[in-house]
């Protein structure tokens, strides 16, 4: 395994960014594992969905709890929501807040989330589905399919898919999130034959991993899955608060440079992490998700950030703190983790750009840094299959810029 040691070594001897800060000078930084390496240590909720870069829950977990003291003690929002991570988490220690994110699958993802029922009735919902009916895909979705899926196991996921989108049952979305995350990956556990479970290959690229292997699609019975699935993520009680804030969140799908929604001065805590100049392709990697949801039309329509030079992703990240400003109560703050990527050859520090930009001016007050906080972990988990190098390419230190309005 090649190690990539280039993350934190240029601050880890300094407490200070001294003279480097933007405009500001002397700001404060912290250094060092400052939330377990482990892996799945928060609630199993967490990992219902696996979702390409999101962060670990612990992340927004140790920023609420270092900011915010006390419960309901203001909203909390992402702007560029992903999974549901940031606002889940706040739920968990009593906090409401907004998952924004411009995709309609993130919307999905999070909002199937928001209430979580027993799983007594889960089950009873699922047992009463009929997923056998003998239902047949368009010539179309046939073709990229068939490769993943046997065709009894397709007839059953079209079944579920078409429940799915005429509902707003909070256990059937709950039922269908389960689905969308066994659709493919390389266990028995879900329900196409052996394929990458992050993101959705290219239906070719099945064909040849099916031929290089000698496999093909077998029948799968999704409903055993789904249930499999169900009981392990609710394995563990949800604290008390949870559905007392989640009650309360909101779920809007706005650009993050005007988030039309929000009010003025309502938030006191973001947490976020913005597309890091072009490393993902949210709406490739996501193209059976889309399909399974029924939104691949709209996500022709909405344009996704996907900014691949320093210098675009930095006007882009402008406006986004201008609008961070705009909605933070006056002392609020905003958390922007970013990741050290490899651009030109050199590894480059995103916080550096971001702090370039401040002090701003915003609707209600000024933006300054506050601090800076590197997460240096001791190991980075590697997905160095299928050509998905993220040590290489990829980010290994969570790198978190921390914002006040004044
Ligand atoms: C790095 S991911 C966030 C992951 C998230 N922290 C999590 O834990 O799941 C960035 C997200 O930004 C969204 N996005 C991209 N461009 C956007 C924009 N202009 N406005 C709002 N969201 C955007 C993508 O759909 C993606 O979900």
């Amino acid at each position: 395994m090649k190690k990539n040691n280039l993350a934190s070594d240029l601050y880890i001897a300094k407490d200070f960014y001294t003279g480097n800060a933007g405009k500001q000078e002397n700001l404060p930084v912290e250094v060092g594992e400052l939330w377990t390496s482990r892996q799945r240590q928060m609630h199993p909720l967490h990992y219902t969905v696996s979702y390409r870069a999101s962060f670990k829950p612990e992340l927004p977990d140790f920023f609420i709890r270092t900011y915010l003291a006390k419960k309901n003690a203001g909203m909390i929002l992402d702007p560029f929501g992903g999974r549901g991570t940031t606002v889940i988490q706040g739920n968990m220690l009593g906090f409401s807040g907004v998952h924004n994110d411009l995709s309609p699958i993130s919307a999905f993802l999070a909002s199937s989330r928001r209430k979580i029922p027993e799983l007594d009735t889960l089950e009873q919902t699922l047992k009463g589905l009929k997923l056998n009916l003998s239902s047949k895909p368009v010539k179309k979705d046939a073709e990229r399919l068939s490769p993943f899926f046997h065709k009894e196991t397709l007839s059953e996921i079209l079944n579920l898919r078409k429940i799915l989108n005429d509902s707003d049952d909070p256990a059937v979305r709950y039922i269908g999130l389960t689905a969308l995350s066994r659709l493919h990956g390389h266990s028995d556990g879900f329900f196409s034959v052996y394929s990458f479970p992050q993101i959705s290959i290219m239906p070719v690229a099945q064909m040849r991993n099916n031929k290089k292997r000698g496999i093909r699609p077998e029948y799968k019975n999704i409903k055993e899955r789904i249930i499999r699935k169900m009981k392990r993520d609710l394995s563990r009680p949800l604290p008390e608060e949870y559905h007392v804030s989640s009650e309360k969140n909101y779920y809007t799908g706005h650009d993050a440079r005007d988030l039309q929604s929000v009010e003025d001065e309502s938030i006191a805590l973001i947490v976020t992490s913005p597309p890091f100049l072009d490393k993902v392709n949210y709406v490739l990697d996501n193209w059976m998700r889309a399909w399974f949801l029924d939104v691949e039309e709209e996500l022709k329509k909405i344009r996704l950030s996907i900014l691949s030079n320093p210098e675009d992703w930095t006007d882009f990240m402008k406006d986004v703190m201008v609008e961070m400003g705009r909605i933070l109560e006056p002392g609020g703050r905003a958390v922007i983790e970013v990741g050290e990527v490899v651009y030109g050859g050199k590894v480059m520090n995103l916080e550096q750009l971001l702090m370039d930009q401040l002090p701003l001016k915003t609707k209600g007050g000024i933006l300054r840094a506050e601090k800076v906080f590197i997460n240096s972990q001791k190991f980075t988990k590697l997905a160095n299959c299928w050509d998905v190098k993220n040590n290489v390419k990829g980010t290994n230190s969570n790198r978190c810029l921390v914002l006040r309005k004044h």
